[in-house]
């Protein structure tokens, strides 16, 4: 793994206000050594923090997403919905869609599918996430459930360019649980190998994310697949993140 060529991606879900972005002052200070040249660090507050973070951000590398978006690529009556054209249109490059907590919520490939392909249009790069449940994955369905949530969300697409695959069991969000390495490097194979055979593309980028923290990042670093790291809780307290960012690289 070339780990100097690492995504570490800030998912803060619906946590943060507006002092919360204040403390992003020492990632943009850190971003700028040298070492972390070719080291890709994106932020995803909730709606609300999108402006404001994309303004104090300006002048650094570091870039912003927005966690997710409504289907309908258009304008319309869509009470308290936010579509892919207005994230774009307040200077989001990111996009996070297929959230295990918004499949959760009734959220089905179909519906994820739309959602990309609006993000898509709009020049947005999305950070798609897949993921199998604790009980598909004691059935030995994970391979199943992981095939299936790609080629539905990535229905009647030819270009996966702006895709970023995050692999994110969802028995190991928030719960401190991590899969063991071996099981966790085959999983990225196999992500990898379905969209290369979908789109003969060689360089799609793989993410993990489930409870990646300060103290396991060491090992979960060393899994020669892995692109870089979805992280939720361990990315509000810019001290963690840091952490997690110098021990991969080192
Ligand atoms: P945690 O890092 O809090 O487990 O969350 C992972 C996640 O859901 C990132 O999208």
């Amino acid at each position: 793994m070339t780990n100097n060529n690492m995504y570490f991606v800030a998912n803060w879900k619906m946590y943060g206000n507006l002092s919360s972005i204040n403390s992003i002052k020492s990632v943009k200070i850190f971003n700028q050594s040298k070492k972390l040249k070719n080291i890709k660090i994106i932020y995803c507050p909730p709606f609300t923090l999108l402006r404001p973070l994309v303004k104090k951000l300006k002048n650094s590398k570091i870039s912003v997403g927005a966690q997710n978006c409504h289907h309908n690529s258009d304008f319309g009556p869509f009470t308290g919905s936010v579509n892919a054209k207005m994230v774009k249109s307040v200077g989001c490059k990111y996009i996070i869609l297929g959230h295990s907590e918004n499949r959760h919520n009734g959220e089905t490939d179909k519906i994820i599918n739309l959602k990309i392909k609006s993000a898509l249009k709009e020049n947005l790069k999305v950070i798609f996430c897949i993921g199998e449940t604790l009980k598909e994955k004691r059935n030995r369905k994970t391979r199943i459930i992981l095939r299936k949530q790609i080629m539905s969300g990535l229905k009647n697409m030819t270009k996966l360019n702006n895709i970023i695959i995050a692999y994110e069991p969802v028995w190991s969000i928030g719960s401190g649980k991590i899969p063991k390495s071996k099981e966790l490097n085959k999983a990225i194979e196999y992500i990898k190998s379905l969209t290369i055979k979908k789109n003969k593309l060689k360089n799609n980028k793989v993410l993990y994310g489930g409870s990646v923290n300060p103290k396991n990042i060491k090992n979960l670093s060393k899994i020669g697949s892995i692109d870089g790291f979805l992280i939720g809780g361990a990315s509000q307290k810019s001290k963690n993140f840091i952490d997690i960012i110098k021990k991969t690289i080192n």
